[in-house]
């Protein structure tokens, strides 16, 4: 039976048998270190030649980058090695010897890795990245089900927008137009009226021309929906939740974040309660530092840098202009020109990566809002619906997965925190 490298330090002392592929190789003309590696780790095997068979000093010496193998070795535990442990190498069964692999250990250019994503993979970064990613949704998942949510999926293919008609997917549905699912918020607020506290994960597709760090066409979101929650509940679950999926990666990721070298003190700041700044707040706190920005703007990237650089912690921007929102928004009975919403913004840079709001439960002022942003009635009836029989007061938001793995892995680019990143103009591999 195959082990792991993972499991590896079960069995000190024990010969055990791992499937895997040679990451790099180095020889001492008596000795060869192989750099192994099998998905969940890696190890370092050492070939003694007057210790093996001719025929394994042979194989071994045959290997070269990104070859695969069978392996069997005696476990050693070695306080130098980054597992903690060394295989010495009894025996190799070589799957096949590799040429040509066209990622060496030098330094690539981005575009020749990205053509490359699906061997980028297996470098022990992008490794890293991915079982950050992995434990996320494990959080995520655990978090909500912890707390009462059940899980609910949305559409992906449907007939109108949720998040504004510019960015929208088309595609035909038989005879009938239809869009790639933008958020699937709106299906999530009839399956809260159904199941009281909902989430859904799942994928949301933007046509956004903009070629930013922190946009993908093809993105991860995560969207709870809750009945009965008004505005200030909705930032309280916004901010155990983060925070659990921030601790969660700490505890059980320490090896890959050294991989990353991220600094985790930064991570471990973070605990609630999360720091806010009102719209208006932040308004006047970039124009002091002499941002050119006025009352009913919306916030670039520089701008959420700026806010965030004033916190530990990621900071709610609460109660924006109702202009800027999206329809579905609560206006704040106080003030109605702002909604009872909030963006989260992730400290060091990584800019929002929550948009949230409590949503109108008027259907007078809904119905008001469709013909203000000249929405066919007839299209969202069945969100009409929802206000018309047994309307609640109900919150809900969204958490981008890609731009929060970006922050707690510390990468400057969300193209290495999905598999096989969608971006503009890049559709391979
Ligand atoms: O702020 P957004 O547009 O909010 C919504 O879609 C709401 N309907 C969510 C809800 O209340 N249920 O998007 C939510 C989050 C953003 O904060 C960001 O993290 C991520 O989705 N996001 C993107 N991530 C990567 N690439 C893009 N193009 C993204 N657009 C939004
Ligand atoms: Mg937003």
């Amino acid at each position: 039976m195959l082990t792991t490298i993972a499991c590896i330090g079960q069995h000190v002392g024990e010969e055990v048998k791992l499937g895997c592929w040679v990451y790099n190789k180095r020889s001492s003309g008596k000795i060869q270190f192989l750099q192994l590696r099998d998905g969940s780790g890696f190890i370092q095997g050492v070939v003694v030649k007057a210790e093996v068979s001719e025929k394994t000093w042979e194989q071994a010496s045959q290997l070269t980058q990104e070859s695969s193998l069978y392996i069997t070795g005696v476990v050693r535990a070695d306080e130098r090695s980054p597992s903690g442990y060394e295989l010495t190498v009894t025996g190799i069964e070589i799957i096949q010897i590799t040429h040509d692999y066209p990622i060496s250990l030098k330094e690539h250019g981005v575009d020749f890795l990205m053509d490359h994503r699906h061997l980028w993979l297996r470098s022990p970064r992008q490794r890293a990245v991915m079982a950050i990613r992995s434990e996320i949704i494990r959080a995520v998942n655990e978090f909500f089900q912890e707390n009462g949510f059940y899980k609910v999926d949305p559409p992906i293919l449907t007939p109108t927008s949720a998040e504004g008609t510019t960015n929208l997917f088309h595609t035909k549905y038989f005879d009938e137009d239809a869009y790639l699912s933008q958020s699937g918020q709106l299906y999530m607020e009839a399956a809260a009226m159904a199941l009281g506290r909902v989430y859904s994960f799942g994928p949301t597709f933007r046509a956004e021309k903009s070629k930013t760090r922190r946009h993908l066409i093809e993105f991860w979101m995560i969207e709870p929906e809750m009945a009965f929650v008004d505005h200030e509940e909705n930032l309280r679950i916004q901010e155990n939740f983060v925070t659990h999926i921030v601790q969660s990666v700490l505890k059980n990721c320490q090896s890959e974040l050294k991989v990353l070298g991220r600094d985790t003190s930064k991570l471990e700041q973070v605990c609630t309660p999360f720091p806010r700044i009102t719209y208006d707040d932040a308004i006047r706190l970039l124009q002091e530092k002499g941002h050119e920005i006025k009352w009913g703007d919306d916030f670039g990237a520089p701008d959420e840098t700026a806010i965030a650089e004033h916190y530990d912690k990621p900071v709610f921007i609460t109660k924006y202009p109702t202009e800027i929102k999206a329809f579905y928004m609560k206006p704040d009975p106080e003030r109605p020109e702002v909604v009872l919403c909030a963006d989260l913004i992730a400290p060091e840079g990584y800019g929002e990566i929550i948009g949230g709001s409590q949503r109108i439960d008027d259907p007078k002022l809904l119905e008001q809002r469709f013909q203000e942003h000249q929405l066919s009635e007839e299209a969202y009836k069945w969100y009409m619906d929802l206000r018309t029989y047994g309307t609640v007061p109900h919150s809900g938001f969204g958490l981008g997965l890609e731009r929060t793995v970006a922050w707690i892995c510390g990468l400057d680019h969300v193209r290495e925190t999905i598999p096989f990143p969608r971006m503009l103009y890049r559709l391979y591999p």
